[in-house]
């Protein structure tokens, strides 16, 4: 089967009772295997992230002569090269359907020595890089694409500059790319964001030794220090722990908890957002991990009602759209989401393919530019397409747990890039979702 042909069938199941853990973050997972290369000495990362994008992303970096190891699943042992020792290689490289490896590599790539050529799958192959390519040319990086679109053909032998860059769009992706190529610009590199985003980043660079300052929507890098090897061990991944937020706020009778999930202020919107919506959700701090504040959260079934979801919640909750639509579509009134444009360039059209599949089971949605009206009511069976979209097939699944009938999931092979695992995760606990 190939993996556009794999589908799922969900249907309501039973009230979702337990406690879990769900995967390590896919942010953190893809940072700590390149600046782990980059860095003097060993780098043991645990809790890393299994799935296809991350696991692309540390595949390149051996490509570019960094040996990983992986003794035990979630484990990677990283043996850096230091910031000059990465080769180069003619074969191109593969990041697969992640933005975060190909913006972020397209940064760290502009500034070595070796030519590189950066490409994707399909859906990758949509999405913009003019973001990044603009700022690192005005550094001094050669940058080749046609219509700012994958691949990238990357020009080493550049002696870049720092620079003092206003972000147009608000992308975490885009000020990581800028602070990597800093690491070797000639002088200090600032990136300010028109909304602050996560600093996955900035906190990173700074345990590995760089010599950074930052607060929330700015960050000013000097280079010149050498980065040095510095364990890292992975939180759970918010976005992964946010499809369970949903489904236990939804399918009636439920009571969750989710262990250990990663709390960085700028992923948790969606908690605030679901409370401005009813939702009852405990959040028990248990301390840090990884340098990132850790929570045990506790979500009992609620009658959510419809809510204006406020702009500035949008960056920190960019990833959790989908799910936020589904619980919309389950709300009692109407949620209206604006200010969230770029849902247009994620992994799919957000907004229009979770508009169609919401459709197709009987919501009420809306499209706007920059976001969605969705009035709330029942849910029927029927056939949705995830669109190789991860987050879409998963928040349909959730939406198919409150539908009247079976509804078919097509083309969700792709959850394995974010959420290896969470089909069966999901029935442990009472989904009813199976295999086509
Ligand atoms: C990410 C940043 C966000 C997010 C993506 C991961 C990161 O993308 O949507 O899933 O790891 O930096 P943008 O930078 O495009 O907002």
């Amino acid at each position: 089967m190939s993996g556009s042909q794999m589908s799922w069938v969900a249907q309501p199941g039973k009230p979702l009772v337990g406690e879990i853990t769900v995967p390590g973050d896919k942010s953190v997972s893809h940072r700590s295997v390149m600046f782990g290369a980059i860095a003097e000495g060993t780098t043991r990362v645990t809790g890393f992230l299994e799935g296809e994008d991350t696991r692309a992303t540390a595949a390149i970096l051996s490509r570019l002569g960094v040996r990983i190891d992986a003794p035990s699943a979630g484990e990677r042992v990283v043996h850096g090269v230091g910031l000059h020792g990465l080769r180069g290689t003619a074969e191109a490289l593969d990041c697969g359907n992640a933005g975060t490896g190909m913006r972020l590599l397209a940064g760290l790539l502009a500034a070595q020595r070796f030519d590189s050529v950066l490409i994707g799958d399909a859906s990758l192959s949509k999405r913009p890089m003019r973001r990044v390519i603009d700022p690192l040319q005005q550094m001094g990086a050669r940058i080749e694409s046609e219509g700012g679109l994958p691949p990238l053909r990357i020009h080493g032998n550049n002696v870049l500059q720092g620079i003092d860059f206003e972000c147009p769009v608000a992308s975490a992706q885009l000020k990581s790319a800028l602070l990597l190529a800093g690491l070797y610009a000639r002088s200090p590199t600032t990136v300010r964001e028109p909304h602050p985003t996560r600093d996955y980043t900035e906190r990173m660079l700074r345990a590995f030794g760089a010599d950074i300052d930052f607060s929330p929507g700015l960050a000013t890098l000097r280079p010149g220090q050498a980065l040095i090897a510095t364990d890292v061990d992975v939180p759970a991944d918010f976005s992964s722990a946010a499809f369970f937020l949903v489904a236990a706020s939804v399918v009636p009778g439920s009571h969750l908890r989710l262990r250990r999930v990663g709390m960085n202020p700028r992923r948790t919107g969606l908690i605030d957002a679901l409370k401005l919506m009813g939702a009852d959700i405990t959040v028990s701090p248990v301390g840090e991990q990884g340098g990132e504040p850790v929570a045990d959260l506790e979500v009992r079934a609620t009658q959510l009602r419809g809510a204006t979801i406020p702009e500035p919640l949008v960056p920190d909750m960019i990833d959790e759209f989908p799910a936020l639509f589904t619980a919309a579509a389950l709300a009692e009134g109407v949620t209206v989401v604006s200010g969230a444009a770029e849902l247009r360039v994620k992994e799919s059209d957000r907004i229009a393919v979770m508009a169609a599949g919401l459709r197709s089971l009987g919501a009420r949605v809306e499209e706007k530019p920059d976001g969605a009206i969705i009035t709330g009511g029942a849910l029927h069976g029927g056939h949705a397409d995830s669109q190789g979209d991860h987050r879409i097939a998963m928040s349909l699944s959730v939406a198919a747990q409150c539908a009247s009938g079976e509804v078919r999931i097509d083309d969700v092979a792709n959850v394995a890039t974010s959420f290896p695992g969470f089909d069966q995760l999901a029935r442990g606990i009472g989904f009813g979702l199976r295999l086509a």
